[in-house]
Order: structure tokens, then sequence, then C-alpha cells
């Protein structure tokens, strides 16, 4: 009987397939020391595909690290698009700033360092974005999704990573901080009337997990 990981393996090497310019990018944050916590391939080519459903022209993301996601997001919008990425730390910034100038996207791509709750308010003079993806410290995705639905427009949409943890979001009683993170990110989804959301669980190289899709139905007072 195949394995998830047989599926995950046949699925990406059919429907993602391998690019030059992405192994490298993986190659040099690994080689760098960065953990291997970079969205599957089969999830990365989901989030560009998205991008490009949604007609996205202007990405905002929260956890850059070595820039893979970044690639492919900067992919979706095209040369006439624009993604604002936000890494607290400055050594994962300088390599993904080298990984972006090699994929030949660092002109559409503008890395923020900072801590996301800081850095965030800073954009609120920007046009808004049209999708949102939040994937830094689970710990603060309620203020990830507030200002995702501030710096959005009615359409925008938002895409929260890492929602399932292996099952634990279903726990109540969790004492993760992580897992709480997760559970306060799809309950304030499902009850917040800026949004409209759903999640899906996936099975992929790195385990079960989740990922919850919204779209911002009303944005704040004062857009
Ligand atoms: C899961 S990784 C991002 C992976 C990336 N989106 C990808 O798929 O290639 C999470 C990143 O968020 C960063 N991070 C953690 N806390 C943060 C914060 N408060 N603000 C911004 N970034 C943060 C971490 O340093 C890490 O690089």
């Amino acid at each position: 009987m195949p394995s998830h990981d047989d599926v995950d393996a046949f699925l990406t090497e059919t429907l993602v397939g391998s690019d030059p310019t992405l192994d490298a990018a993986l190659r040099a944050q690994h080689d760098a020391g960065l953990p291997a916590i970079e969205v599957a391939p089969v999830n990365a080519k989901f989030l560009h595909l998205l991008t490009r459903i949604a007609g996205a022209r202007r990405v905002l993301e929260v956890g850059t690290l070595g820039g893979y996601s970044t690639i492919w997001f900067a992919r979706a919008v095209g040369t006439g698009g624009r993604v604002v990425t936000i890494e607290a730390e400055p050594a994962n910034a300088d390599i993904a700033r080298a990984n972006l100038e090699r994929a030949g996207v660092a002109g559409r791509v503008e890395v923020r360092v900072g801590r996301g709750a800081d850095v965030l308010p800073t954009l609120v003079d920007e046009e808004p974005f049209d999708l949102v993806f939040i994937d830094a410290d689970k710990e603060s995705n309620e203020t990830y999704l507030d200002w995702a639905a501030r710096l959005g427009r009615p359409g925008t949409v938002v895409v929260l990573d890492n929602v399932v943890r292996g099952g634990e979001v279903a726990d109540a009683g969790t004492s993760d901080s992580k897992v709480q993170g997760a559970r306060r990110g799809i309950l304030m989804l499902g009850s917040d009337p800026r949004f409209d959301a759903t999640a899906l669980q996936t099975l992929d190289r790195k385990g079960w997990d989740g990922v919850a899709v919204a779209i911002v139905v009303d944005s704040s007072p004062g857009r």
C-alpha cells in the first residue's frame, strides 16, 4: 500500500516538477542552516495558483524564511506585480534577498525586516493587498489576521498556514502555544464578520497539517 509520502512524491513530480532556481534557493537556505520549515512544493504551487486565480498583483507575506514561498508568489504576480514579505530575522532576510536575486524576481519583492506586529502598521498607506499569506509566529495569528483585513479590501484572499498541526488543533485543552495560536486563528476566521473562511487538512512530506483560506468580505472602518 503506497504511503502518503509516495503520493506526495508522485504529485510533486507530476504536477510541480523540479526547477533549478527553486532547488538552488532551498539548497542555499538549508546550507545556511535555516530549518526546513518552508511550505512543501505542492503547497507552494497551490499558493501560486491561488494568487493567479485571484488575479492578485499585490501580495503580502508574513514569514519569509529564505524566500522559497516568496519566489512562488513573485512569479505569480508577474512583472508588474509586487510582493512585500516580512521577516523578523535579519540573517534569514539576507538569504531570502540573495535567493530572490538569483531567481530574477528581486525587483518586484520588498523584504522588510522586523516583527510582523511592528512592520504591518507601517503599510497602512500602501495600496490594498490582494492576497495575504500568514506563515510566521503562530502565537500572533490573530494580530496578523486583523492586519490582513485592514490592509486588504473586500475580495482580498487571506491564507493562514499550519492550522492543523498533526490534528492537535482539535484539542481545546492544549498547552502548546503554537496550537493555541492555530486554534485562535481558526476561531477568529469563524467569528469575525470581516472574513468568510474554510480550512483544508493537508498530508504531504511535512506530515499532517492544514491551511485556512478566507476572503475579506468587509474591510475595517477607516480603509
Ligand atoms: C515557517 S517560516 C516561513 C516559511 C516561508 N513562508 C516559506 O514557506 O518559504 C516562518 C518565518 O517567520 C519568521 N518569524 C517568526 N516570528 C516572526 C515575527 N514575529 N515577525 C516576522 N517574522 C517572524 C521566522 O524567522 C521564519 O523565518
